[in-house]
């Protein structure tokens, strides 16, 4: 933004001018005005982000953390923009920004593909890209300084796990139970590190995964999409969605269907798990125990962002790849904890 705050500077000077009738001293104060101007101008720095939309609570509570994290009072100048859930609105975004000589661009991106030209077109302009919760596969990943975000796979494994912990510790047969994945936008990392957590699980335990159908993130397609998989199936007893909102609308979807929603698995009901952690109703759900088990998504990355812009500006090399801490949450006591990897997850009260 560094020239738009010059232009302002030059029409200051060109008003002060004009008011003291281009007398040598009201010059001088002028000038004086207009460097003490450029050196606060040159303090503020200018951040774009693109944001991928604002299609859940999880997303809601992202966007406020950003825009809490990057204020006037702590030196900043955030321009949002709200892509709609569209990479093209995205793109275009970039580009804006790009125009606007911002200091630094933070993308959330919708999904993985497509950005190597528009990010070669941020790096010729010297414009450094800091990518916030989802990645992209560039083929070169130089195309951004770093990433900071949820590790979405191991959510997905740590929701496996549960389920096989528990349903162990309920003596289930692997082949008894018949899951269906109501999954978020197709192509997101969120969607891809889930899918391939549970798809992997499945396959290693014996479990019949019938069902992987897109969601969207969003409550109103969980319910449709919920709906439309009982009318294919009748024998799901266990929905695996991909974020809370989904498994709001799929939990509405199965009640409306006469469904009991639990963890009694053997008596019917139908065991709902998910991820997030955010919104109030679901972990209101999970206290209850209509929602099984949640793996949290931290959406707290706007303090996290900041911190990597100011060690870049102080001529730090940041960690490429940042990832965050994320808990385990059931009310549900069979299970207190889950191994992957060598690593303890405990499972907290939602
Ligand atoms: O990328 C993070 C995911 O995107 C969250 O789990 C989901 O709720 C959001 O829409």
């Amino acid at each position: 933004m560094k020239s738009f705050l010059k232009k302002i500077s030059v029409l200051l000077l060109a008003a002060a001018l004009l008011s003291g009738c281009g007398s040598r001293n009201s010059a001088q104060t002028a000038e004086d005005f207009i460097e003490e101007n450029e050196e606060q101008a040159d303090d503020i720095i200018t951040v774009g982000f693109s944001q991928l939309g604002a299609e859940s609570d999880w997303r809601s509570a992202n966007t406020d953390s950003m825009m809490s994290a990057f204020t006037e009072d702590s030196g900043y100048n955030l321009i949002y923009k709200n892509g709609q859930q569209k990479q093209a609105n995205q793109i275009t975004a970039i580009r804006t920004f790009i125009q606007q000589e911002v200091d630094y661009i933070v993308l959330a991106p919708a999904t993985e593909s497509g950005w190597d030209t528009v990010l070669s077109e941020a790096r010729e302009a010297g414009i450094p890209v800091i990518l916030v919760d989802r990645r992209v596969n560039a083929s070169d990943k130089n195309l951004f300084s770093c990433w900071v975000g949820s590790d979405f796979e191991l959510e997905g494994r740590k929701v496996a796990a549960w389920i096989k912990a528990f349903t162990e510790a309920k003596d289930i047969a692997p082949e008894e139970l018949h899951i269906v994945n109501i999954q978020g936008n197709l192509g997101s990392s969120a969607q891809i590190g889930r899918t391939r957590g549970l798809a992997n699980a499945a396959r290693e335990n014996g479990w019949d995964l019938m069902a992987e159908v897109s969601g969207d993130f969003t409550e109103t397609k969980g319910r449709e999409t919920m709906a439309a998989l009982l009318k294919r199936f009748d024998n799901v007893n266990v929905v695996y969605c991909e974020n809370d909102n989904m498994a709001i609308g799929a939990i509405d979807a199965l009640e409306s269907a006469g469904k009991t929603v639990g963890s009694n698995i053997a008596k019917g009901e139908v065991m709902v798990v998910s991820f997030d952690g955010v919104n109030e109703k679901a972990l209101e759900y999970a206290r209850e125990g209509k929602i099984s088990c949640i793996a949290e998504c931290n959406p707290l990355h706007g303090p996290r962002v900041r911190a990597l812009i100011e060690a870049l500006r102080s001529g730090e090399s940041p960690q490429k790849f940042n990832y965050v801490d994320e808990k385990l949450f059931s009310s549900l006591n069979d299970v207190s904890g889950v191994m992957i990897d060598g690593m303890e997850y405990n499972v907290e009260n939602p």
